[in-house]
């Protein structure tokens, strides 16, 4: 099959065309010619981005497919620009053993929509006591590099030095969900401050995030172990991994759409859809990690796409489950916060959503330039266009979006999974 994506602006290289055949990019130039047979696509005013890929996605397959599924969530996947995802751990049951790892990379493999990849638990069903399989879910078909606990912190202090120490022996990274359950009591549900004092609703407070992320990167110092950051939403934490990259530690980080656009004030109208973890936070944070992504102290951006069930969601703010979807609208929010004020041009965006997350979670055939003999893994954003934000026209099944009705510049038009369209001028394959 080939294909020719017509006119696309190719980032500081001008427009261009791209000649795609057997999966991958055949040619790159001026007005090539269109062999026979070729499909065109239009490409005039588009952007060309190499495929995004989101290093933090909840799946919920196995159990939990009345909120998400592998197939569904790779769709939504599609729809967002994404051809890579990466599968979260915190699964029912978790993704802490060799044989289950390799059940997920299976499943993924089946689905036409996105590649999905595993991640693995650190610890035996995320209780953060014994480590999980680290060495077999690595060895395994599932090739497994990237271990978190998400959702829970690896808070033992003891426990997160040897996990950094045995994944160092094949290379692989802990990716922290940076919480200190001392610090941040369970009941908490939002950002601790004024609102959620005026509230009454018990809040956890930024120094527990905080906290973990200046133990972890002494302890990635000591065992000179690689540490990834998830889903970094306070301006401490920002200034921890500032200095912890001045000092060659070797940490990375994302940080999510949400926390780039959204503020803990909206926790004032009650509506559980934004109940999340970490917290919406204060618009001074909220200005810190904009810079710290702007200044390449943030690495990545990264969805931590969380569909819930609806008789998960909505309840009372104290007891409805945490957690928002993402996969479709985070180009549009990067788009909005980061590219329209100026902080961000497209090639940092390139960047930011699909190179550097590509390259902390070792995915060879992702984040790459879009050069002859490179896989063709491509997504194609109209800059300009407006979207209005439907959460009943998502491909998730879950509905918990806390962008509905808002509207956003940046549509993605068309995905392309190895030179196969999965999304065609805004509409699903
Ligand atoms: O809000 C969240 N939801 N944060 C997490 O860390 C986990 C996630 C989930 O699994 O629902």
């Amino acid at each position: 099959m080939s294909l020719l994506v017509k006119g696309a602006d190719l980032l500081g290289r001008g427009r261009a065309d791209l000649l795609v055949r057997d999966g991958k990019i055949e040619a790159v130039g001026a007005a090539l010619d269109v062999p026979a047979g070729t499909e065109v696509i239009d490409a005039d005013g588009l952007v060309a981005l190499p495929g995004l890929v989101d290093i933090h996605t909840h799946l919920r397959e196995p159990g939990r497919e009345d909120a998400e599924t592998i197939e569904s969530g790779s769709q939504a996947a599609a729809v967002g620009g994404y051809t890579a995802v990466m599968a979260m751990a915190n699964t029912e049951p978790v993704t802490d053993t060799a044989i289950l790892a390799e059940w997920v990379w299976e499943q993924g493999r089946r689905c036409a929509y996105a590649d999905v990849y595993p991640i693995g638990a650190v610890t035996k069903g995320l209780a953060g006591e014994q480590l999980a399989e680290l060495g077999l879910m690595h060895r395994s078909r599932a090739q497994v590099s990237m271990f978190s606990d998400d959702g829970k912190c690896v808070h033992d202090p003891q426990v997160m030095r040897r996990a950094l120490e045995y994944v160092k022996t094949f290379g692989g990274v802990i990716a922290q969900h940076a919480q200190d359950p001392r610090l941040a009591p369970h009941t908490a549900c939002c950002h601790e401050g004024p609102i959620s004092g005026r509230l009454g609703l018990p809040g956890w407070p930024a120094v527990a995030e905080e906290t973990i992320i200046a133990r972890d990167v002494m302890l990635a110092r000591q065992t000179g172990s690689r540490l990834h950051v998830c889903h970094l939403s306070t301006a401490g934490s920002v200034e921890i991994v500032r200095w912890a990259k001045s000092q060659g530690i070797d940490v990375t980080a994302e940080v999510t759409p949400h926390h780039l656009m959204l503020t803990t004030d909206l926790v004032a109208s009650y509506d559980s859809v934004y109940k999340v973890n970490p917290p919406l936070r204060p618009a001074e944070d909220v200005e810190a990690v904009r810079a710290g992504l702007a200044d390449g102290t943030i690495d990545a951006v990264a969805t931590d796409h969380a569909p819930h069930a609806l008789n998960d969601k909505q309840h009372d703010f104290q007891v409805a489950a945490f957690g928002m979807v993402g996969l479709e609208t985070a180009l549009a929010v990067v788009t909005e916060t980061m590219v329209r004020p100026g902080r961000m041009t497209w090639e940092d965006v390139a960047y930011a959503m699909s190179v550097r997350p590509a390259e902390i979670a070792q995915l060879t055939d992702h984040g790459r330039p879009l050069e002859p003999g490179e896989p063709a893994n491509i997504t194609l954003v109209d800059p300009q266009a407006e979207i209005t934000v439907d959460r009943d026209a998502s491909r998730s099944l879950s509905r918990n979006n806390p962008y509905h009705g808002r509207t956003l510049h940046g549509r993605v038009m068309t995905t392309l999974l190895r030179g196969v369209p999965t999304l065609l001028e805004g509409r699903l394959q």
